[in-house]
């Protein structure tokens, strides 16, 4: 059950019938990010659960990122993008996945000291393709991961059994 915090951000989840295509139904998180109690409480509740065992926070581009710098300052620890293609300087890796149509790629820097532990935060869990490549990614480089955190999934996607045995934590329900 959510405190009456988190159910009042929960609210502030605008819903968009037929974005950004027919028949699908666009959960906008600006105007919880845009109220600063909301923000605060969800950005919380996110990393609740990994208290302790993550030293730095990876964040996806772009909607990640916006919730990953918050969090790490609320943990007190560093924040690293993992970015789409062509945006980093240095990549040291990078993996391509498979989209609804086509195929995206994700790229990072290798900053990190060897066994840095990872906690992984993005908004949404979709297919899971998204966060199953940035750990893998993670993962390739070195970096073991304590779990992901994102706002919600969206059901009926397999985005759960993508990223398989990986701890998932959802702040919201679907
Ligand atoms: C969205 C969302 C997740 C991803 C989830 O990103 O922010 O990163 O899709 O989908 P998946 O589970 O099917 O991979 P989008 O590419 O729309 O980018 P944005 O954050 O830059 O808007």
């Amino acid at each position: 059950l959510l405190s009456p915090e988190l159910a009042r951000a929960e609210h502030l989840i605008r819903e968009i019938p037929g974005y950004p295509q027919p028949g699908i139904l666009f959960r906008d998180i600006t105007p919880l990010l845009a109220d600063g109690q909301a923000f605060g409480a969800t950005v919380a509740a996110l990393i609740e659960p990994f208290a302790g065992e993550f030293d730095v926070i990876a964040g996806v581009e772009a909607r990640g990122f916006l919730l990953a710098s918050a969090a790490a300052i609320a943990a007190g620890t560093g924040v690293v993008p993992v970015r789409k293609a062509g945006k980093l300087p240095q990549p040291a890796a990078a993996i391509d996945y498979a989209l609804e149509y086509g195929t995206a790629t994700i790229e990072m820097h290798a900053d990190l000291e060897a066994g840095t532990r990872v906690l992984l935060i993005d908004d949404v869990l979709a297919t899971g393709g998204t966060v199953a490549a940035a750990l893998e990614l993670l993962e390739r480089l070195g970096y073991p991961v304590c779990g992901t955190a994102v706002l919600f999934e969206i059901d009926g996607l397999g985005g759960r059994e993508r990223i398989g045995h990986h701890p998932l934590h959802t702040v919201f329900g679907s």
